[in-house]
Order: structure tokens, then sequence, then C-alpha cells
């Protein structure tokens, strides 16, 4: 049978790097790889079209999918929305209802990419480190949440409320996941907390701790947040696994695209508990360039491969994809994003056929 995967497209440069990725999904289709497409809206386009970020229809169709493959959502046009029809709403509620608890965002230098760092070559020459986020927890979902008023001292004042929290299995199953990755990896894992201030996070530390037991040969460290912000970029070799809450793994895995260059060039899979996926790429929809063919489409169509790799059991595709990414690069092809001089800047189309011709030259 046929597997399903869901795309949709969403806002800003999602259409464009979308239809990139579906080109190079219509060449695997054409050697053989069988697929059904689906397409839904999500974000701003969903609120424009229905009123809600995440229509019914589309949980519908997400719930039925193998996996999703997802550009991105978002831009100031709705930012003016009360928060429930804010696209952001549309990106959490799919990851919540699909159970997407497990985010991985791998920062790989591509070594024809390492001058475009803003970090010295050295420093992030080679680096391959895996981010393994908490998606569906934390801060982001906690209760209670609100603006709410409160009479303190004497004054009523508004109050910010929002909850960290995190239960020991929510907290177990993430744990799992890193030291699975590790297994395959460099039997690394550095756990990051805050435990010094927040007991939320002294049960994440001692729930690692507890489950390294059943690993090991995987070797566990821990990290504090802020020395982990500081050593990503003062010495980011050092890790192989970083295993992180929600609110930690969003802010820490922005710094670490920065380390390979340009964020434009990150993937990214949120998995369920039996590899169901949403793939995307860590990037936003970048509002700023939407329109103007300019976006790079690597991080959507690395996205594909990791779909591929993660929910299609497809290693050989995945690969095939990966490659010929690589050979692009190998060919001097560089979207704005990654020009350096010396380098043939292409658009968001001719960043796709490239990758698309090359995938042809393998056949
Ligand atoms: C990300 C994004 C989202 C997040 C936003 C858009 C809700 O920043 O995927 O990292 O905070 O998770
Ligand atoms: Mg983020």
């Amino acid at each position: 049978m046929a597997q399903k995967i869901l795309v949709i497209s969403g806002d800003g440069i999602g259409p464009e790097i979308m239809a990139e990725a579906m080109k190079v999904l219509d060449v695997l289709q054409r050697d053989g790889l069988t697929l059904e497409r689906g397409e839904a809206l999500l974000g701003g386009c969903a609120v424009d079209a229905t009123g809600e970020p995440y229509p019914e229809a589309t949980k519908k169709k997400a719930l039925a999918a193998d996996a999703v493959l997802l550009g991105a959502v978002g831009g100031p046009k709705w930012d003016v929305l009360p928060r429930e029809q804010r696209p952001e709403k549309g990106l959490l509620g799919i990851r919540k209802s699909l159970g997407l608890f497990a985010n991985l965002r791998p920062a790989v230098v591509y070594p024809q990419l390492a001058e475009a760092s803003t970090l010295k070559p050295e420093i992030v020459a080679g680096l391959d480190i895996l981010i393994v986020r908490e998606l569906t927890g934390d801060i982001y979902f906690g209760e209670p949440r609100g603006i709410e008023t409160r009479d303190i001292d004497g004054t009523t004042q508004r109050v910010g409320v929002n909850t960290m929290i995190y239960s020991e299995s929510e907290i177990r199953r993430i744990a799992k996941v890193a030291f699975e990755a590790a297994q395959r990896r460099s039997q690394r894992v550095c756990s990051v907390d805050k435990m010094n201030v927040l007991e939320t996070t002294q049960l994440w530390r001692d729930v690692f701790t507890e489950e390294a037991q059943h690993y090991p040969n995987v070797q566990l460290s821990h990290m504090l947040v802020d020395n982990a912000a500081m050593q990503l970029v003062r010495n980011p070799k050092q890790f192989d696994v970083l295993a992180t809450g929600n609110i930690f793994g969003d802010i820490l895995s922005d710094e670490a695209s920065m380390l390979t260059g340009s964020i434009g060039m990150l993937p990214s899979a949120s998995l369920d508990e039996n590899g169901k996926g949403l793939y995307e790429p860590c990037h936003g929809s970048a509002p700023d360039i939407a329109g103007q063919n300019i976006a790079n489409p690597l991080a959507m169509i690395l996205s594909t491969a990791m779909l591929l790799r993660y929910s299609l059991k497809n290693e050989a595709a995945a690969r095939r994809v990966e490659t010929a990414v690589m050979e692009v690069l190998d060919r001097g092809l560089r979207t704005p994003d990654i020009w350096k001089e010396g380098m043939q800047k292409v658009s968001t189309k001719e960043m796709g056929d490239a990758v698309v011709q090359a995938l042809a030259r393998q056949a």
C-alpha cells in the first residue's frame, strides 16, 4: 500500500521552498517510490481561509497520514490577531495533537560551508551535533497560563503567568530518544537544565541520570543552560547529542543553526512514539523575503530526506537526496544566505533544479 504524506506549504517562503521539495519527490516517484500526497492548510493561510490556524480538516488529514511535510507558518499580517488565531498556535496544535514529543534538530557543518559561518572555520569545521528537544511539554503547554489581574501590594496590576512543568514519564521518554540516538552516533548525551534554580529541571536531571543506567555504553553529562549557550559558541565540537526541554531547545537550536552558516540549511523531524513524524525546516516563514525566489530550499529538501528516513524507512532514498544536496554545494551553487565571493549565486528555483539534476544523474 502506498504510504500517505500530507504536504502543508504554509505561509511566507513556505510555498516556494515546498515547490522545490515536491520536484525532488517527483524524481523519486518516477524512479519507483510509491507515495500518496495530500495537501492541507495550516497557520496564517488557514486563518484567512477558515478563521482557524489548525482547521479540523487539516487535523483529520494529519492524523490519517503516515507523515507530514511542513514548510513554515506565520507572518506579521497575523500577529495582531488574538493568540488563539495566530499561526504559531496552529503549529503547536499540530505538534500536540499528533503527539510529536521528540524534535530532532541536527546541526551539521558541511565542509563546503565552513566558511559561511560567522564563527572561525576551525571552530565549526566537521561539526555534527544533534539537538533532541522535547516538544509537547514544558512552559509551552503548562497550566495555569495567561495574563490576569491581581492585587499586589495594594495595587491592582496585570500579571503574566506561565508554568514550567514536566512529569517523570515525559522526561523519561525523551531521555530514551536521546540515548538511543547517541547509540547510533558518538555515544555521548549532554543533558541541559537549570537545576541550580528550577525544580522542574532538577527532576529532568534526576530522571536522565536514572535512565542512563539502561545505556551503559552511552556517556551522560549535564550542563546548565546558560553554560550550554556559551559552550556552543566557544567549543561546539565537544557535543554529540544535546538533550533539552522545549524552551531551552527552542533557544539553543537557533543558536546552533548559526554554527552551520545559515538557518536555511537545517532540517528537523518531530516524532511520536511510533515513528510517525512531521518534518519541517528549522527556519521560519521569513516574510521579509517571501515571493522573491531567493530563499534557500535546502533545509526543506533535507527535511524531506529525514521524512524518507524516519517515517518511510527508506534509507536509500534519504541518502540519495542528501548526496544530491552535497553535490550542488560541491559545484559552488549558493542561495544568497550562504553565498560568498567566488561562488555561484542562484535562486530558490535554480537551487531546486540543480538538486533535481543531481538526483537524475545518480539514477
Ligand atoms: C520553532 C519555532 C516555534 C517554537 C514557534 C514558531 C512556535 O520557534 O519551531 O523553533 O517555538 O517551537
Ligand atoms: Mg524556534
